[in-house]
């Protein structure tokens, strides 16, 4: 029946697909692996009976030549035990006490280990050569992927200098975090899907039908233990047997040591909490194993676990919640930052009832919806985050279609009204550019207009590189913003003295404090005088120096020289446009684009006409022009190393002769220099037929202009 057989190869697609999806993407298998396993099986039979009606979107197409479609299960000659669980120092000291009582000793020696949180493995040499490797499984029965653990670097082949007939070494196969890192920059890029987690890579990783997609996975194994011995005897301790594993050849986590008594436990697992974080590869808890074989003998074990051995666990970092309300929350910078408020949840400790949606674009990427059910992730001290959505959790309507809309990031600034926009946001800022970091930024255009980012911007324009005003701290600048006395920059220079001291006055009646002045019956004003006296000092000022305290995003002290230098008047800056902002060197689209959306905002052009309304004021100059030198209008890009000079002084070298420097090559390029190992830039310039010139012409050039001096 062909017709029954397409239509079940279609199926099959579907089922597998989805199962991928929701393993490898969702990290939330549905379906158990023998039924996955069994699919892919009918799958193949299908598409081997009918070569004709594989597609290329074929599950099976992941799969090897070899691919069996599915994992033989292995029994455990010993089986794979599981550990007792603690979460508090209490069940340790349980455990402690107990095996104290039971076998009569006082602070009993511990074998104390990472946790690894990767996928238990069991090896299998016999006579010193790897025969067989197994996942866990329930403990009894595994499966078999010795061909994909063959794969891993860390799985020793062979052991080294040792040939007993049987050597069951277990541990642990995991991803270290900068392989998955790497692993999941380069899948982005090429546009295919990440892996969930380090955990979940490894389980996938191991978990592939042809080992050469193994075999691109960074793996990575550490030994914790042995299983059936023969024909070898074992050392009296384990802490002895992780020692000779090294030298047979195995890697061990460099955290494993030695413990006694509850103290020594406790020390421990607060010692490899604080370095969490820090390690390469993803831990739980901690192990504690009572080192002396004897000793773990006479305590036995309880059901599938021993009574010698402990894992404390690190409380959950994910936990499921669901999201009550999606809020803008506006920084002091201006940027704007969703947050979801979430129904309370304990997360590694603490109640979470917020977590940070980063940005719009991570929204967007999430779809995260008020009502959705997510994971919620607090890994150290790191602010809570939403992780991910079940989709399959959504609320819905009668009519099947989600209960609510997607999320809209608000275009107007949740504090203040002002029109939002997105940014790149600038990382670094260099003469070859602007270096941007990921994504944009959505930021509130209304900048000193918006009280969110009022004290940011009051404490950045007294700051002593901007208006320079003596005495007008963060702690003053809270106390006029909050009891109301300053709302616009222009608010500071209309201050009296009778202000400041019913400020002062409300600002101790509101902390409860009497200063020893007012004890005596005395008022202090010194403290006003004098601030309004730099107050007024700062009156007078340089328009590069009122460019700078405005704060438009970018604008850095050097930006704002350069502004003032190349504008003379900040009414001709107001006036001008991105691309004539884009002639003036080191100014590049983001930086312009910043400087026009600041001045187009009308709260900024009141809070400058405010600040000369209070008597602001500073010289003007003539504009410099570019056209006055004699590379006007010229623009080059330097690229490679140089001998004579550093790229940076080339390039201030040219700027002083009138030439722009700009970073990248295009039609508009005058000249390209070449230095030593150029590469990309030179291309480009071949390609538009832009003129090349190595360094010789260039000291040329500045030989006869006399610009050699630098
Ligand atoms: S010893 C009888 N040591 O934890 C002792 N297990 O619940 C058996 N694990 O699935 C395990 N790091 O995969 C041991 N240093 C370590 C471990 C460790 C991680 C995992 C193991 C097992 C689970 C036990």
């Amino acid at each position: 029946m062909t017709e029954s057989a397409r239509k079940r190869l279609d199926e099959l697609k579907g089922l597998i697909d989805n199962a991928n999806y929701r393993y490898h993407v969702l990290d939330e298998p549905e379906v158990p692996d023998a039924v996955f396993d069994g699919w892919m099986r009918e799958l193949l039979e299908i598409e081997a009976a009918h070569p004709g009606w594989v597609t290329a979107d074929s599950p099976s197409r992941r799969v090897g030549a070899t691919a069996s479609g599915a994992f033989e299960p292995v029994a455990h000659a010993m089986p794979m035990l599981s550990l007792g669980n603690a979460f508090s120092d209490e069940e340790v000291r349980d455990f402690v006490l107990r095996i104290e009582d039971e076998l009569g000793v006082r602070a009993p020696d511990f074998s104390v280990e990472p946790k690894i949180d990767g996928l238990a493995i069991s090896l299998r040499y016999e006579r010193g050569v790897l025969v067989s490797g197994a996942t866990r499984g329930d403990g009894e029965t595994g499966e078999n992927v010795t061909e994909n653990l063959r794969t891993i670097a860390s799985v020793p082949l062979r052991l080294r200098g040792l040939d007993a007939a049987v050597l069951e070494v277990r541990g642990e196969v995991f991803m270290p975090r900068q392989g998955f890192e790497q692993f999941n920059r380069a899948a982005l890029e090429a546009g295919q899907k990440p892996l969930a987690n380090p955990r979940n890579g490894a389980a996938g990783s191991l978990r592939q039908l042809d080992p050469a997609v193994t075999a691109r996975r960074p793996l990575a194994f550490f030994a914790y233990g042995v299983g059936v011995v023969e024909g070898w005897t074992l050392p009296a301790k384990h802490s002895q047997t992780m020692a000779q594993l090294r030298e047979l050849g195995f890697k061990v986590s460099p955290e494993v040591a030695m413990a006694s008594g509850t103290e020594g436990l406790l020390a421990y697992f607060a010692r490899i909490g604080a370095l969490r974080d820090g390690l390469d590869y993803d831990i739980d808890g901690v192990v504690y194993k009572l080192d002396d074989y004897a000793q773990q003998k006479a305590m036995g074990f309880v059901s599938r676990a021993p009574r010698w051995a402990l894992a404390h666990k690190f409380p959950a970092e994910e936990q499921l919640t669901t999201v009550e309300a999606i809020d803008v929350q506006v920084g002091r910078t201006g940027a704007l930052t969703p947050v979801a408020r979430l129904a309370p949840v304990q997360v590694a400790g603490v109640t979470v009832t917020n977590a940070t949606l980063h940005n719009a674009e991570q929204i967007a990427r999430l779809d995260v919806r008020i009502g959705d059910t997510v994971v919620v992730r607090r890994a150290g001290d790191v602010i809570p985050e939403v992780v991910r959505v079940l989709p399959d959790r959504r609320p819905m309507q009668s009519n099947g279609s989600p209960l609510h809309e997607p999320y809209r990031f608000p275009d107007v600034c949740p504090v203040c009204g002002s029109a939002t926009q997105a940014v790149q946001r600038v990382v670094r800022q260099t003469k070859a550019g602007v270096e941007l970091g990921e994504g944009a930024a959505i930021i509130c255009t209304g900048g000193l207009f918006c009280s969110a980012q009022r004290k940011q911007a009051l404490i950045h324009f007294a700051s002593r590189k901007a208006m320079d005003i003596e005495g007008l701290g963060e702690q003053l600048i809270d106390d006029l913003v909050e009891l109301g006395f300053v709302t616009s920059l222009s608010d500071l220079y209309r201050l009296s003295l009778d202000d400041l001291l019913e400020m002062r006055r409300r600002a101790d009646e509101r902390d409860g404090t009497v200063p020893e002045t007012v004890k005596q019956g005395k008022v202090a004003t010194r403290w006003a005088e004098n601030l309004l006296a730099s107050i007024a000092a700062s009156r007078s000022t340089r328009l590069e120096r009122l460019l700078f305290a405005l704060g438009i995003r970018d604008v850095g002290e050097s930006t704002a020289k350069l502004l003032a230098k190349y504008f003379g008047s900040l009414d001709r800056l107001m006036q001008a446009d991105a691309d004539t902002l884009q002639g003036i060197p080191d100014i590049g689209p983001v930086v312009a684009a910043n400087i026009t959306g600041f001045f187009a905002e009308s709260h900024n052009r009141d809070v400058i006409a405010g600040l000369r309304g209070a008597g602001v004021e500073w010289p003007e100059s003539e504009p410099q022009r570019a056209e006055d030198g004699p590379l006007a209008g010229q623009t080059f890009v330097l690229t490679g190393a140089l001998q004579a000079f550093t790229r940076d002084e080339a390039a201030a070298r040219l700027e002083s002769l009138g030439a722009k420097v700009a970073s990248s090559v295009s039609k508009k390029t005058s000249v390209v220099v070449a230095g030593e190992a150029a590469g990309s830039k030179l291309e480009k310039a071949k390609q538009l037929g832009v003129a090349v010139w190595d360094e010789t012409a260039l000291q040329q050039l500045f030989d006869e202009h006399g610009a050699g001096g630098g």
